[in-house]
């Protein structure tokens, strides 16, 4: 055997112990019964000892070094390398000792979360948000990844990105959402139908419209969850999950067309690869531009309900018998500033999460202290949708990204979305006639040209050389904006 193929069945064998912790973790949220927990933390922790020892040993470290330039290897190995050296070099700078202390203070605070959210108050949560900061900034150091230690962490979600980038671009898109909401003037008040939307018909109707995106069934499937997510174990078996609400066909439906865009791009990753660099996703950005592509680009554009309406209708008559194609699309469009991120509209979204980044970024640079934070947070709501933070549930202490520790995470939905709006632009300028297929129903060509640019090319590149390279350009706000305005204004 020679080493190259030593080192593949390597991260075959990596591959294979990580997706079945991910399978772990998926029948924890859809099947496993609840006094199981226990057992499942024993069975995770030490699936998670045995990556860490395989993706840290010294074997593979001793080859990647001694074949990072080998110019016998073609150029697919040569990037599997280069690709593997990083995640390697991440992975021993971290001391054990470190890892198991972020993990201890990440359990710990999570609880704190979920205490201080039943009784509403974040001064539980507060001394462990202030170690979880503390820590993070010991991991970030230890990292080194950037002098900045905000960057470091972004970088761990999206692999080269610079924080001054993202500064401009938020500044841009920022002012360009508040310039279309106030141009707004009343339009988008519609509100969505309430009636009742039987829960076997939803998940019937959900699986026929992923059919319809390419979701290949018989390498996936979808299950009940409360929080709906996407978990690719191989390309061949890609795992969504959806939760269903009989009043409210809405929230099934658009979450189904979000993890499926991030399930389409799993199930596009070059199976045979499967383990290499070449075959995983190229960034947690890009990912998420793929889920909000599907989304919010094709899934709540007038094309796409012009196309379905007619069907939900004959499939949920009496709830839907009152709207039209055309009020049905102003109404899952609606435009209205709130207090939670996750029930946000398209444009006040973005608002959500640059509190959020500027809060995590602010922190992370010692500019504000954890016992300013609350404040902050209630100022900006004020500032930037002008509601009135009510209560720490509905502030503060709506999300869980913090207590697991993720600091640099939340920028990624935006991003995901501003790399949405520029591929979108780029595939409506390179697909021929894809308008007339959409409004046919018709997604093939859709699919393709994602898979033939973004999917099949693994983590080849990084998101702005990805960016770069499909769309001329880097990272931009204006395809956002311009979306939004002709969707918004016109
Ligand atoms: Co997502």
């Amino acid at each position: 055997m020679t080493e190259y193929s030593e080192y593949i069945s390597h991260m075959k064998e990596l591959a294979a112990l990580s997706s079945s912790a991910a399978l772990l973790q998926w029948d924890q949220e859809v099947y496993m019964p609840i006094k199981g927990s226990q057992f499942r933390a024993e069975q995770l922790a030490l699936l998670s000892t045995l990556i860490h020892k395989y993706a840290s040993s010294d074997k593979l470290g001793h080859y990647l070094e001694s074949h990072l330039e080998d110019s016998k290897l073609n150029e697919a190995a040569r990037i599997n390398i280069r690709r593997s050296k990083e995640d390697y070099d991440k992975a021993v700078k971290i001391p054990a000792s470190l890892v198991e202390e972020i993990s201890r203070a990440q359990s710990e605070a999570f609880q704190a979360w979920i205490k201080a959210r039943k009784e509403n108050d974040f001064k539980i949560f507060k001394p462990y948000l202030a170690q979880i900061i503390q820590l993070q900034r010991k991991y970030a150091e230890a990292l080194g990844t950037s002098p900045d230690p905000y960057e470091t962490l972004m970088d761990l979600y999206d692999p080269g990105i610079k924080l001054n980038a993202v500064n401009e671009t938020f500044e841009k898109l920022i002012d360009g959402i508040h310039k279309i909401l106030q141009a707004m003037d009343g339009r988008f008040k519609q509100h969505l139908p309430k009636g009742d939307f039987p829960s076997d018909l939803q998940k019937e109707f959900g699986e026929k419209i992923c059919k319809s995106l390419g979701f290949d069934f018989k390498a996936g499937r979808q299950d009940i969850s409360v929080h709906p997510f996407t978990i690719g174990l191989h390309p061949r078996d890609v795992r969504i999950t959806t939760r269903i609400d009989e009043k409210s066909l809405a929230y099934m439906l658009w979450s189904t067309i979000h993890e499926c865009g991030h399930a389409l791009y799993e199930q596009g990753l070059p199976a045979e690869m499967h383990g290499l660099p070449l075959a995983q996703p190229a960034s947690i950005s890009i990912h998420e531009s793929q889920s909000r592509l599907y989304e919010n680009n094709l899934g709540r554009s007038k094309v796409f309900i012009n196309y379905w309406f007619p069907e939900m209708q004959e499939i949920f008559p009496d709830a839907l018998n009152s709207y039209d194609s055309e009020t049905y699309f102003r109404a899952i469009n609606r435009i209205e500033p709130n207090l939670i991120r996750t029930e946000a509209d398209e444009l006040h979204y973005h608002l959500h999460i640059y509190i959020r980044f500027l809060i995590e970024r602010d922190l992370m640079h010692g500019k504000l202290d954890v016992s300013e934070v609350k404040e902050r947070w209630n100022a900006l709501y004020k500032e930037h949708l002008g509601v009135t933070v009510s209560d720490d549930v509905h502030g503060i202490l709506q999300d869980v990204h913090w207590s697991h520790g993720s600091i640099g995470y939340f920028p990624t939905y935006t991003l995901g979305s501003l790399y949405a709006a520029q591929f979108m632009e780029e595939a409506y300028a390179q697909i021929p006639n894809l308008h007339n297929s959409l409004e046919k129903g018709k997604y093939t060509g859709l699919l393709q040209w994602l898979r033939e640019h973004i999917h099949s090319k693994g983590r080849s590149l990084s998101s702005d050389q990805l960016c770069q390279k499909i769309c001329g350009k880097s990272l931009d706000a204006s395809a956002f904006i311009s979306y939004s305005e002709k969707k918004y204004l016109h």
